[in-house]
């Protein structure tokens, strides 16, 4: 287990939690057999642990139900992807550590702070690797504002704009309804959703982070708002028909994020749907949901070097993208996914770069499958690092937890050196 992968053979992968994420990664897996080789899967779900196994050619043997049984059973494979739910990340993780295997988390690390940091503390002890999945790191876009700061060209950052704007849809299906929407369940919306964003905001940046304050709630969604007339359901409801967040408009007439539905053998996508809004999750009025995650929220940051950032995610918004505006001492650089603005102050030097065509393309654009490439390749080569290591991701993971606690107890926070 302990012997490194070579180039000479595929790196062996385990999966515990074979759902959305791991089948966007495993991707790399289906194009590339020769560099990755799935070798076992640890599902609770018996329709999606069966197809994994079976898309993969896994034997019986290699298929787990429980990640107990899989550790036991000392499996030969050089890492292990956990893209479970947020609240069963660090039990596996800690096992896997402790088996000795490279682990590719999803993130966020875990529900808490010293979660995190006893992760890092543990791998730096047996000596593994522990990447965290923070794929802006690897998207078109984003790398090229990097690039574009870390020029020169435009000076110094003076402060950053910045919008994860959730959009809707996304909102409704993950956040109020669906598996991201309890604090206890899965983590607060900042660490759930932003944990990217803050972490692109450090590396753009390049500091610190000192201060920092935040603000917000769960505004609307909630069951006092509740229309005259609504139901519990969308499908038993008096006023559906003009109801922004339709669980009916969404998934049975636009057809939009149906992707996770499993559509068990012998039925349609149609009838899966249906059995959905009757009775699951997704069926439910947003305003008699179990969520509580916060729908806004504010974060403003002081960094070390006096430069000034501020992260407004917002729900209530059919965009569903990020947009940042970049301050600088000799020029400007804005974008929202879609197109991307350089200005310099002097000389009226001005240039958009357009990334329309991979807005919103699959695996994030490439970024997924360029994330496991990057591991895949700090593995063969230890020398080589991987992009997004577990204690870059712990920086971001402290300023959500912080911004959390600012925003219960409505202090300002002060953010010593790690
Ligand atoms: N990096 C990104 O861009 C990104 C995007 C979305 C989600 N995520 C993260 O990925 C993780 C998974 O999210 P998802 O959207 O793939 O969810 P998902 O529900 O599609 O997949 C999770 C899978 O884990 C399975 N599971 C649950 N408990 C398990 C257990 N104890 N053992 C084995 N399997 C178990 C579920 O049945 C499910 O199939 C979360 O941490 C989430 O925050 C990351």
């Amino acid at each position: 287990m302990k012997q490194e992968p070579t180039a000479s053979r595929p790196v062996r992968i385990a999966v515990i939690g074979a759902g959305n994420r791991a089948n966007k990664y495993l991707e790399y897996a289906r194009r590339c057999p020769d560099r990755l080789q799935p070798v076992a899967v640890v599902e609770v779900n018996d329709l999606r642990r069966r197809a994994f196994a079976r898309d993969f050619g896994l034997p019986e043997s290699r298929s787990y139900v429980h990640y107990d049984d899989f550790f036991a059973d000392r499996v030969e494979a050089d890492m292990v992807l956990i893209s479970t739910p947020e609240n069963a990340h660090f039990d596996p993780a800690v096992k896997a550590i402790d088996a000795g295997y490279h682990i590719l988390l999803e993130k966020p690390i875990a529900q808490h702070l010293d979660q995190c940091r006893e992760i890092a503390r543990r791998a730096r002890e047996r000596g593994v690797l522990v990447g965290v999945c923070h794929v802006l790191r690897y998207h078109p876009y984003f790398v090229k504002i990097r690039e574009l700061i870390a020029s020169g060209e435009f000076g110094r950052i003076v402060s950053v704009e910045h919008t994860a704007a959730v959009g809707l849809d996304r909102a409704t299906h993950s956040y109020v309804r669906g598996i991201f929407r309890r604090v206890r369940e899965s983590n607060p919306i900042l660490l759930a959703k932003c944990c990217h964003d803050i972490d692109f905001l450090l590396w753009i940046t390049g500091s610190h982070c000192r201060r920092l304050t935040s603000f917000g709630s769960l505004r609307w969604f909630r069951a006092e708002n509740a229309p005259a007339g609504s139901g519990e359901r969308c499908l038993a409801c008096a006023i559906e028909p003009d109801c922004p967040f339709s669980a009916r408009d969404l998934y049975y007439v636009r057809r939009d994020w149906v992707a996770n539905f499993d559509v068990p053998p012998g039925k349609t996508l149609d009838e899966t749907i249906l059995d959905e809004l009757r009775t699951g999750l997704y069926g439910r009025c947003v305003y008699h949901c179990d969520n509580d995650v916060v729908d806004h929220q504010l974060v403003a940051m002081e960094m070390d070097d006096e430069v000034t950032v501020s992260l407004s995610m917002e729900m209530f918004t059919n965009d569903d993208f990020r947009k940042t505006h970049i301050r600088l001492t000799e020029g400007e650089i804005d974008g929202d996914e879609r197109t991307l603005r350089v200005r310099r102050f002097r000389g009226g030097y001005e240039h958009t770069y357009d990334f329309s065509d991979i807005a919103g393309q699959p695996f994030h654009a490439g970024a997924d499958l360029q994330l496991i490439e990057d591991f895949i390749g700090a593995l063969r080569n230890p020398e080589r690092p991987f992009l997004t290591t577990i204690d870059d991701s712990i920086e971001s993971h402290r300023i959500c937890y912080e911004a959390e606690r600012s925003r219960h107890t409505g202090t300002t926070i002060r953010m010593e050196r790690d």
